[in-house]
């Protein structure tokens, strides 16, 4: 499988890594194992996935430490580590977006304690904060890049304007934004200005919060307790909840006559479509894990990636 390239670096990597929101990000999903995180993180490891995306707002910290646990018995070398920060935590745990020099300089020093490291590959700004000239902020990751703290520059949640801002002195490497086959705003004008321009796109949620992963059927339909998350989501309302669960149904043909799952199906798309780079699922187990690096392997032909891009193209208008 050929390596991506990462923005303007002489840095590539294998196209399938691992997103970590499920590793120790305990703030924002229940019942997470940590022993089990961590045995995520090294099959990952053992199984050549190169980049591993966590965040300090994973946990706030502590998927970072679980990460570190494993990095330090393992050659640092095999990962392409992505961290992101910009979320400054209050006594009372309330949250408010940073992007300003000083803070991005210490949040980095501190994600490289917890992850036990001596260099990040990838730092991301996780969100754009309101006041800070979005060039000053980057400013001062290229900073840190050329002291050999990090390798590489990401923004993350950037919109196309605020990323030209952000990348009016052209430091900027990746952006990190949501895209997956049902919500596909990012193919508007984000992507193709990205492709443009150098910078690699990470498309993050590739399984729309499990729906692309073919766990429901017409017939199945989730049903959540009140008060969970999902309930608010867009995918999720009623009306939409049942159109995309029939187009993810149009995709389970197609995977069996390959032998795979639909969520395996749905990574080798990605890996197969020029705009995109890395991709970042989330894995709760090694078995999930496995069953998506086994995608990487899925020679998927041109005309049934066509066929998916046909059936999910609604969702680009
Ligand atoms: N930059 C940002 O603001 C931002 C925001 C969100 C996410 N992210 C990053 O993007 C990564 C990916 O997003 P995500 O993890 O939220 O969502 P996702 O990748 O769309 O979905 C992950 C979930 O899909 C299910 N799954 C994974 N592999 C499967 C398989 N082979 N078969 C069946 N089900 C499978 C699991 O659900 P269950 O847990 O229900 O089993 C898993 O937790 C995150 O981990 C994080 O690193 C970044």
């Amino acid at each position: 499988m050929e390596k991506v390239n990462i923005g303007r670096t002489e840095l590539t990597v294998n196209p399938l890594g691992l997103g970590t929101n499920k590793i120790g990000g305990y703030n924002l999903f229940p019942n997470l194992d940590d022993e089990m995180g961590k045995q995520v993180v090294q099959t990952a490891i053992d199984h050549d996935v190169e980049m591993i995306d966590t965040a300090f707002m994973y946990g706030f910290g502590h998927s970072e430490e679980l990460i570190g646990d494993v990095l330090k018995n393992n050659d640092r070398e095999k990962v392409i580590l992505a961290t992101k920060g910009a979320q400054q935590i209050a006594a009372d745990r309330s949250v408010t977006l940073n992007n300003n020099p000083e803070f991005l300089t210490q949040a980095v020093d501190e994600s490289l304690k917890r992850l036990q490291t001596d260099y990040l590959d990838i730092y991301y700004i996780h969100f754009p904060d309101q006041n800070t000239p979005k060039a000053e902020a980057v400013g001062a990751l290229q900073r840190l890049r050329e002291a050999g703290k990090i390798r590489a520059i990401g923004i993350s949640n950037f919109s196309l304007e605020q990323i030209k801002e952000a990348d009016a002195d052209g430091y900027v490497d990746l952006v990190e934004n949501q895209y997956n086959l049902l919500q596909q705003d990012a193919m508007h004008e984000v992507v193709p200005y990205l492709k443009e321009r150098g910078i690699t796109f990470v498309p993050y949620e590739p399984f729309a919060a499990a729906l692309l992963t073919g766990r429901y059927s017409p017939d199945n339909l989730p049903h959540f307790d009140e008060g969970d998350h999902r309930l608010s989501i867009d995918l999720y309302q009623p009306d939409q909840l049942k159109r995309n669960v029939e187009k993810v149904e149009k995709l389970k043909p197609i995977a069996s006559r390959y032998g795979v799952s639909t969520a395996q199906l749905v990574l080798a798309w990605y890996m197969k479509n020029p705009l995109i780079g890395p991709v970042i699922p989330g894995a709760r187990t090694t078995e999930q894990l496995l069953a998506n690096v086994a995608s990487v392997s899925i020679a998927l032909r041109d005309e049934d990636y066509q066929a998916i891009d046909h059936i999910f193209a609604s969702a680009n208008l």
